[in-house]
């Protein structure tokens, strides 16, 4: 792993995630994760501040980040929580799980990282319970052509500081091409360049 990838790009996500218009689309959908529930793309952890408390909250995380120079930026948070947390060192990809054993699983800004993203969304279907919900939030293509051939002349480059970051994915359609069902789904610019930040943020349950 090269000087950037260790010492820089953690940085630049813990910032970069961190922006107000992100943390309020974490505290209207991560609180819907409750039960057993897996996060995959854990990050520095800027979700854990959003899960529900009391009755509300997991009673378990398993949280998914193969970047260990990113997970570990997220100490303090984790010392905060107050639910029981097991980070593991791995990508969605191979999720070390049984079949249906998890009531949620959360993915937020990841899929546009994950290599191979439709295995994965497989693995999460694998994983996640019949009764289960899949709560994303992500950032993807923009509806507009004239910003979409920005987003695809953009990405090689943006892919290389990014973390492998794509900008021209359609969420939506990977997780139904996976085999869910989308139940709520909402779209739409947050405040900053228009390349990057055309989101869609939902529920999906298993077909
Ligand atoms: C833009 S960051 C978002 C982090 C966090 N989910 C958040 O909302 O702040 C993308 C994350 O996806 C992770 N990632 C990259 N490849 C992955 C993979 N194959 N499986 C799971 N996570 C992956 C990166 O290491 C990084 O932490």
């Amino acid at each position: 792993m090269g000087f950037y990838a260790r010492h820089v790009l953690p940085k630049v996500i813990n910032t970069a995630c961190a922006q107000r218009p992100m943390s309020e689309l974490r505290a209207r959908y991560v609180p819907r994760a409750r039960g057993q529930v897996l996060e995959i793309g854990f990050g520095t952890g800027l979700n854990l501040p959003h899960y529900g408390v009391g009755d509300a909250k997991p009673a378990s995380l398993l949280a998914l980040e193969p970047a260990e120079a990113i997970a570990a930026l997220a100490g303090e948070r984790l010392a905060e929580t107050r639910f029981p947390v097991r980070v593991v060192a791995a990508g969605a990809e191979e999720i070390p799980a049984g079949d249906a054993v998890f009531d949620a699983v959360v993915s937020t800004w990841t899929l546009c990282s994950i290599g191979n993203v439709y295995h994965a969304l497989r693995e999460l279907r694998r994983v996640i319970k019949p009764s289960g919900v899949f709560v994303f939030v992500e950032h993807g293509a923009s509806p507009e052509p004239a910003w979409l051939r920005w987003q695809r002349r953009l990405e090689p480059a943006w892919k290389l500081v990014g973390g492998g970051c794509h900008l021209s994915r359609r969420p939506d359609e990977l997780i139904r091409a996976a085999g869910f069902r989308v139940v709520e789904l909402d779209t739409g610019y947050l405040p900053g360049p228009k390349f990057a930040t055309f989101t869609y943020r939902g529920v999906a349950v298993r077909r």
